[in-house]
């Protein structure tokens, strides 16, 4: 089977990509980069997907008067490139629930927590307003409700006594995000995981519940 075709969506600085394109340089996400996509022309990813020597594009959603037609451009640059899996990687649009069907079943988004806690934004700041012992990341397939496909894997780390917002989110992207997106992309990439009616599937098991990892 030829090395499946893999693009991913950003809007900052890239830190997730930067381990995405280093794994797969690596061999551990057996998959091509075909290309970065980014809505913000000043994102710093794109500086690192070039060094990386990976396409890029940019589809500024400023330039568009409605979501359908800066999601519809958005489709359109993805699915010119052909991928067979789409990361999410610190992109910051809400995408309509027509693009989500576009590339349903292969797209991945990585989220800072342990979900299904603290959908949406300022994660970090929610778990430490609820003083919680833990925290994380979760990767999961994107589906049309925000943050709400099936959950893949997470990964967890202790919420310290002197964390704040700063020093905890650093340790989730440190410890947990850049670990464990590469982790899952991997077995998508080598076909051990699959999307099957609204569930992962990871060596032919349905995963009724997401797998768990402690990454202290
Ligand atoms: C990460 O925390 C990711 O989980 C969130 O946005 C951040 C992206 O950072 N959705 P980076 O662009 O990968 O550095």
């Amino acid at each position: 089977m030829s090395q499946p075709r893999l693009a991913v969506l950003i809007s900052g600085t890239g830190r997730n990509l930067q381990a995405i394109l280093d794994g797969c340089a690596a061999g551990d996400i057996d998959a091509q980069p075909v290309l970065v996509l980014s809505n913000r022309p000043e994102a710093g990813g794109l500086e690192r997907a070039r060094q990386a020597g990976v396409p890029t594009a940019v589809i500024d959603h400023r330039g568009f008067a409605a979501r359908e037609a800066f999601d519809q451009a958005l489709g359109d640059a993805l699915e010119a490139a052909r991928p067979d899996l789409i990361a999410l990687a610190g992109f910051m649009r809400i995408l309509s629930a027509d693009f989500v069907r576009r590339f349903s079943g292969r797209m991945f988004n990585i989220h800072p927590s342990l979900l299904p806690k603290y959908r949406g934004l300022n994660t970090h700041r929610r778990a430490l307003d609820n003083a919680d012992a833990w925290h994380g990341a979760s990767v999961h397939y994107v589906t049309e409700e925000l943050d709400a496909g099936a959950v893949v894997k997470q990964g967890r780390i202790r919420i310290h006594a002197d964390d704040d917002e700063s020093t905890l989110a650093d340790r989730v992207m440190q410890q947990v995000e850049l670990k464990l997106y590469p982790e899952v992309l991997g077995w998508a990439a080598s076909g051990r995981l699959r999307y099957h009616d609204g569930a992962a599937e990871l060596d032919g098991q349905r995963l009724a519940a997401p797998l768990q990892g402690d990454y202290e």
